[in-house]
């Protein structure tokens, strides 16, 4: 029963919330009605209603791992499609989910980082091969061909050339139709999917196809060479005997998606911060310049060691969580802020870019401000009020990864270039289930 909960004022008849929706913003649009509705809130779409939390207090609440789990849901559902049983999408219950977290775990460890650290300072390395020749930079492209890049030679010892095209990668294009689809498909109404609906559905099971096929190339390049000199996930997950060949094309598909698309948003809010507050970039790059020195390329710890170019990431991340939302269903019948009942495998929907935005918990939340996360500020707020990277047993795998990839690429980029904003931009966040700024350019200078 949902009734104790606001909703929008105009809720249409049969359609539901509609009004003032977009299938292109559903996380700004939601954002918006949540500001004006409070902690919790439902919208309906069609026959489907959806509880969102916005709150921190209810957000940290359901992150009780005794009584909510993840719930696949929305978006991650209708990944399905693409990455089946793999790590992101998997039931809880999926008995393969546990055995790939098992196999796959090790190689997310601190001493698995410093031995992907090379592979990922020759990634960085063509980045500043193409800045090097200054002028204007498309920055959301090029970090994407950053963090692709990355996961394909790190993780499965496939390049994509990302940097020596012209046009991104069909395996790019592929992969953001299909999430663009995948997004779009849950706001469609039935008239609209009629009408337009075979075709874009036919389109789909194209792009879904191609992906498999790049995958399974990659799986058969493995198989062809045996292993890799450094083992990656592949070799781990070939080796382990434990999941099937179906399994292995999942997760190699669900670690080049999850392993890319919101490491990139990340690192180009991150960029978009530091372009509009000359001070934060100061502050960073002096940091840089003295934990890197004369080093032509930083060793592992040198990454580690940048503390604030990490806060400015972390707070980039506070304001738009790439992966901007993640569902919670109770384990069994209970109640959510001492006033709110669910039952038994009903579900809620943690809206991260409100929760990290709830003003009970950050002042001025609106404000980028990199030192909210000095360790003095961390410890006075309150625990499990920040969660870009999800919780409890089904969080991101990959957090010390894209932390640490971010970190070196961000780090490098300070110490190279200035950032030299264009001043008519104004921050426009475009949405394909994941978050990144569009349109959004640099000119970078060598220091
Ligand atoms: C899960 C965010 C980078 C692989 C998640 C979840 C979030 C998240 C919120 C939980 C989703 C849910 O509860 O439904 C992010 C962000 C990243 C990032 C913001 C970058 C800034 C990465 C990277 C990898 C990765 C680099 C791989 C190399 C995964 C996988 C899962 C996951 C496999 C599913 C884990 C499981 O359920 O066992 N991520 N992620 N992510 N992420 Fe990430």
């Amino acid at each position: 029963d949902t009734s104790a909960i606001p909703h929008p004022r105009w809720r249409v008849p049969l359609v539901g919330d509609v009004i003032g929706t977009s299938r292109r913003t559903p996380v700004q649009d939601t954002m918006r009605l949540g500001r004006d509705l409070g902690p919790i809130f439902t919208r309906r779409f069609l026959d489907r209603e959806i509880v969102f939390v916005g709150g921190a207090g209810l957000a940290a609440e359901l992150s009780d791992e005794k009584r909510f789990a993840k719930h696949v849901a929305l978006g991650v559902e209708e990944l399905r499609t693409i990455g089946g049983d793999g790590l992101f999408t998997a039931y809880n219950e999926e008995p393969n989910w546990k055995a790939a977290h098992e196999v796959l775990v090790p190689a997310f460890t601190q001493s698995a980082m410093r031995a992907y650290h090379p592979a990922m300072v020759d990634v960085v390395g063509e980045l500043v091969g193409k800045w090097d020749r200054g002028g204007v930079v498309d920055v959301s492209a090029d970090m994407t061909n950053l963090t692709l890049e990355t996961i394909g030679r790190v993780g499965f010892g496939f390049p994509f050339d990302s940097f020596r095209r012209e046009r991104a990668h069909p395996f790019v294009r592929a992969m953001i139709g299909s999430l663009r689809h995948a997004q779009r498909k849950g706001f469609q109404l039935p008239l609209a999917a009629k009408l337009f609906g075979r075709a874009a559905e036919e389109r789909y099971r194209a792009n879904v196809a191609y992906l498999a096929e790049v995958v399974d190339e990659v799986i058969r390049a493995r198989v062809d060479s045996g292993s890799a000199d450094r083992p990656d996930l592949l070799d781990l997950m070939l080796a382990s005997g434990e999941l099937d060949e179906v399994n292995v094309r999942n997760q190699v598909i669900t670690f080049l998606i999850a392993g890319h698309e919101t490491t990139s948003g990340a690192l180009s809010f991150a960029l978009h911060y530091l372009s509009r507050n000359p001070a934060v970039a100061e502050k960073a790059r002096a940091e840089v310049d003295a934990v890197w020195g004369d080093a032509e390329v930083p060793a592992f710890e040198q990454v580690t060691k940048l503390r604030y170019v990490r806060r400015v990431l972390d707070e980039a991340l506070r304001l738009w969580p790439t992966a901007p939302g993640y569902a919670r269903e109770a384990k069994a019948d209970t109640v959510l802020g001492e006033r709110y009942p669910m039952k038994a495998g009903q579900w809620a929907l943690v809206l991260l870019p409100l929760v990290h935005r709830d003003p009970s918990v950050w002042p001025e939340p609106e404000r980028f401000d990199p030192d909210r996360f000095e360790p003095a500020q961390v410890k006075a707020r309150p625990g499990h009020v920040y969660k870009p990277f999800g919780t409890g047993e089904r969080a991101c795998i990959g957090r010390q990864f894209a932390l640490h990839e971010a970190t070196l690429a961000l780090g490098t980029v300070l110490r190279r270039y200035e950032l030299v904003p264009d001043p008519d931009y104004r921050l426009r966040v475009v949405e394909m289930l994941t978050l990144k700024p569009d349109g959004f350019t640099l000119t970078v200078r060598r220091r």
